[in-house]
Order: structure tokens, then sequence, then C-alpha cells
């Protein structure tokens, strides 16, 4: 419920009532725009209350095409998707200050509904009605490792830590799928973010240049993004205290990470594989357990529009454990199973991606920049193109002959006259 707080100054939120499309505008103050909010959520509220279990989030739109098919929550639901859409730059000092009166505001709502008794069952997530159960996701974890012992081979420094980390999950979010993975998806943007971090550091040190190790992780982070919006359009960010959690943990695993990655990438990329490993199968469990239900739910807006234009996954440089380029594109999303499912072959991506950077052997192959490699034919690159690469590539592994070759050919290409084109220009002037 406190997720349509966050439909702060300045921004514009949309929801449907029954028959129109309302927009909201808020006012500077906001306080124009709070009333009107809840106003909504009443109505809402009364008429889910007369029809039970037929709220707008549990009877799928029945049109045909994916956008229009979106699920658009009954209640004037904001969230991170609202104000994502349009968020303002500023001092450190404006924003903490900012982002403390909203959340201080969506605290003091949160306890006035809880007197009020307001039932949360009735509202998104919790009015999608999926379930998960984690014993079964447990029992899949132990299947995978007695076939392949990622868990039972792993260093105690990463089983150690997964460990109560999925025990912990396990008791913050019983019987709350959707929350559950908001806050999996905020977590697991961390480890992309110090990854860059830390080889931002070491370019700037000129200790490391692998721009396309940046690049690779850069793409994961944006898909990772994107699975935590699909969640926040699902409701995932309601609770003020999940967004709590989730942020200040969050902060904290970022710097373990940075640690670990500064002193052992490939303990830091193991750790990163279990929490991928989980995902994957959390995400399994949660499709075999509510397939008929996702079946009969539209995708939200940002999951069809993402997976219809964009390229889920970009990491044709590199690919997976034997270094062969993977497969980048998803099928149309148009139910919610249709989202869930991509949102699981991602994961799977991002588990071969953890096992590839654990080789170095791999890893090694990546440069600044993929025009430094030598191009094949399929990459598209002009004959000539290429020759002028093995030319100049054939000069740079020589010393002082090379360095003599091509100053005299920079020097007889500068005393050699250009094109007179003025006498062309003449001719052309009537
Ligand atoms: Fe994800
Ligand atoms: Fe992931």
């Amino acid at each position: 419920m406190t997720g349509f707080i966050s439909t702060r100054a300045g921004v514009s939120s949309t929801w449907r009532e029954p028959g129109r499309w309302q927009t909201i505008r808020s006012s500077r103050s906001g306080g124009r725009c709070y009333f009107r909010c809840r106003r909504q959520f009443h109505l809402w509220a009364r008429r889910d209350a007369k029809a039970p279990g037929k709220s707008a989030a549990r009877e799928p739109v029945s049109n045909s095409t994916g956008e229009a098919n979106a699920l658009k929550p009954p209640v004037p639901y904001g969230s991170m998707l609202e104000r994502e859409r349009k968020e303002r730059p500023g001092s450190a000092g404006i924003l903490g200050l900012r982002n403390f009166v909203r959340e201080s505001r969506a605290i003091a709502l949160d306890l006035y509904d809880k007197l009020r008794g307001i039932d949360e069952s009735r509202r998104l997530p919790g009015a999608l009605a999926l379930t998960l159960d984690d014993a079964a996701v447990n029992e899949r974890e132990k299947r995978r490792d007695e076939l392949t012992g990622y868990l039972s081979n792993a260093p105690w420094i990463s089983r150690v830590p997964y460990e109560i980390a999925c025990r912990f999950l396990d008791w913050a979010f019983t019987d709350r799928p959707i929350a559950r993975f908001w806050f999996l998806e905020t977590v697991a943007r961390m480890p992309y973010f110090s990854y860059l971090s830390v080889l931002h550091l070491y370019e700037t040190f000129n200790w490391l240049h692998l721009a396309e190790l940046r690049r690779t992780h850069f793409a994961e982070e944006w898909n990772e993004l994107h699975h935590l919006l699909i969640m926040s359009a699902l409701g995932g960010d309601a609770k003020w205290s999940d967004r709590f959690l989730a942020y200040h943990l969050s902060i904290i695993y970022y710097w373990l990470l940075v640690v670990m990655y500064i002193v052992s990438p490939r303990l830091s990329y193991n750790f990163s594989e279990l929490l991928e490993k989980h995902a994957v199968d959390t995400y399994e469990q949660f499709l075999t357990e509510n397939e008929h239900r996702l079946k009969a739910l539209p995708a939200p807006a940002i999951a069809v529009r993402y997976y219809a234009n964009e390229v889920a996954y970009t990491f044709q440089a590199f690919g997976d454990e034997n270094g062969s380029a993977v497969e980048t594109s998803r099928p149309p999303v148009q139910t919610l199973y249709d989202a869930f499912l991509n949102i699981r072959l991602d994961e799977e991506e991002h588990v071969r991606t953890m096992e590839a950077c654990q080789n170095y052997d791999l890893v090694e192959r990546l440069t600044s920049s993929p025009y430094l490699r030598e191009q094949s034919p399929e990459d598209g690159v002009p004959a000539h193109a290429d020759k002028h690469a093995e030319e100049s590539s054939a000069d740079q592994t020589g010393s002082r002959a090379a360095w003599n070759r091509w100053a005299d050919a920079v020097n007889q290409a500068g005393r050699r006259p250009g094109p007179d084109t003025r006498s062309e220009d003449a001719d052309q002037k009537p």
C-alpha cells in the first residue's frame, strides 16, 4: 500500500479506474496528490470488498496484444517504477532529505492503515495470490548439488555466507514470493556494481585494462535492473520495511564484495555463481508451482517492452565457459508466465557468465575494445580494413625498424599534394 506514496511532487502517475484512465499530476507539495491517491485507493478497496476474488489484479485484461494486455495495478501504485520514469539529479543533501521525507510519510501511512485494519492480502503483490514453497526450492538445490557438487565443493568463505543468506530469505519472505524476488533482484545488482567499481579503479591506476569485462558486467547489471523494475511493477517493493532492509543490506553487501573482488576475483565470482544458481532454482520452482495462474495473468508493461525491444543479454564477446557466443534474444512476453520464464533464462545466463569469469584464461581474451582483436569475416569487417589491421599489428610486433617504416610512410603522405578540389568547384559553378 505504501507504494503509492512515492507518487510525490513532480511525478505523474497513471492508473485505471473502471472504464476510464486517470492521470494524477501531483502538486509541488504533494498534498493534493496524496488525498486524490487515497480516495482512489479507497474506491478500489471498497469495490474489491464487494466482489471478493474479483479484483482487477485477479482478472487479466483479455486484449490480445502484448502492451495493451499489460498488467495495470488497480491501486494508484507508484513505488520505484513510477519514480524512475522521471528522476532529477541534485546534491546529495537534497536527494537524501527527499528520500527521508518520502519514506517517513510511507511509514506514517502504513501505521495509519494498520490501525484501520486494511487487508494486506487484497493489495499487490498479495492480490496476485502467487506462492513459493521454500522447502521445494531447497530440494532443487540439493538435487543440483548431488549432480554437479557446485555447493559442496564451493570454498567455505562462499558457502557459509550463502547458506546464511538463503535461510534469511526463507525467514523474512515466507509466503511473499514477489517481495522476495524484488529483494533478490535489488541485492543481485550489487556484485556488478562492485566489479565495475574495482575495474574502474584498476583502469585509473593503469593496473588492468579490461573494458570488455566492464561492458559485460554492465550488461548484466542492466538486465538485473529490468528484473527489478518488473518486480516493482508487481508490487514487490510495496512495504517500506522491505525497502529499508533491501537497501541497507545492499550497501553492506556491495562493500563486502568490493573487498572480496580486490582480494580474489575468482572467489567473488564463485559467491555470485551460488546466488545466481539459487535465483534459477527459485524462479524454476515458482514457475512450476504457479503455472496456471501465471498464464492467466498479463505481464507488466515494462516486461512486455523490455523483452520486445531490448537485446536481453549482451555477452557476445565472451561467451560461456567454452568461450562460444551465447543466445541473446528472448521470446516475446504476453503473460506473466512468459515474463518469469525469460527472467529465469536470464538468470541461467548470469550463472554461465559467473562460471566463465572464474576461468582467467577466458577473461584474458577480453581487451579494452573488441576492435583490438583480429576480426573474422563473420564480423562484417571489410577485407581492406582487416588487412590494414593485420599490417598494423605486424608493425606493432617490430621495434625500431617498424617505427621507422611507419614514420617514413607518414612523412611521404604529408609531402604528397592533396587533390585539387578548387578547379572541380569552379567547373560545377554555373
Ligand atoms: Fe535477476
Ligand atoms: Fe541474476
